[in-house]
């Protein structure tokens, strides 16, 4: 029982340390541009989930296209200039991933087999895995009279 309790005061004590402490790379934004860059990171979310949704409805073209137009198209919005090398490597690597997802799902919709369904969701998969190793790498910063706002 007492090895126990100590355990979970350990595991405790880690999740909170972990909690306070974020690794994370710190991006330091102009308010405004903040708010813009957050508004394209949502449109990201949308993209992502607007190519699955045509995916759902197998139909492969449009998930190419909505990849395409929405998620290889990219950054060209001014923020590079506030962005490390490393981020905007990152961010060319989701690019880059997105068109090779769109190639996939375009020749998937031509012949539509089961190794083309597998071939279609391990190139998505790579988006993803893009998107979440950048948010596992850098966080944007918040500072206390921004979030009041
Ligand atoms: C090159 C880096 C990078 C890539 C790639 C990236 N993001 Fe982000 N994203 C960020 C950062 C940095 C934040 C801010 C995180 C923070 O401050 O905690 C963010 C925030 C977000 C948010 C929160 C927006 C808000 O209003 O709170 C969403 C949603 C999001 N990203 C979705 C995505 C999706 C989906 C993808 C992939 C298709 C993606 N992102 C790819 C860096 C990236």
């Amino acid at each position: 029982m007492r090895i126990r309790t100590g355990v979970i005061a350990a595991v405790l004590m880690v999740a909170t340390g972990a909690a306070a402490e974020d690794p994370r790379t710190e991006i330091k934004l102009p308010a405004e541009v903040r708010a813009a860059f957050m508004e394209h990171m949502r449109d990201h979310m949308d993209a992502l989930d607007d190519v699955m949704v045509a995916l759902s409805d197998a139909d492969f073209k449009e998930a190419a296209e909505t990849a395409r137009e929405r998620l290889v198209r990219g950054s060209g919005r001014g923020f590079g200039r506030y962005l490390p090398i490393e981020f905007r490597e990152m961010g060319l690597g989701m690019h880059r991933a997105a068109a090779e997802f769109a190639d996939v799902a375009d020749a998937a919709a031509v012949e539509r087999t089961a190794a083309d369904w597998k071939e279609t969701m391990a190139a998505l998969q790579v988006i993803s895995a893009h998107c979440r190793a950048c948010h596992s790498a850098f966080r944007i910063q918040c500072s206390t009279a921004e979030r009041g706002g």
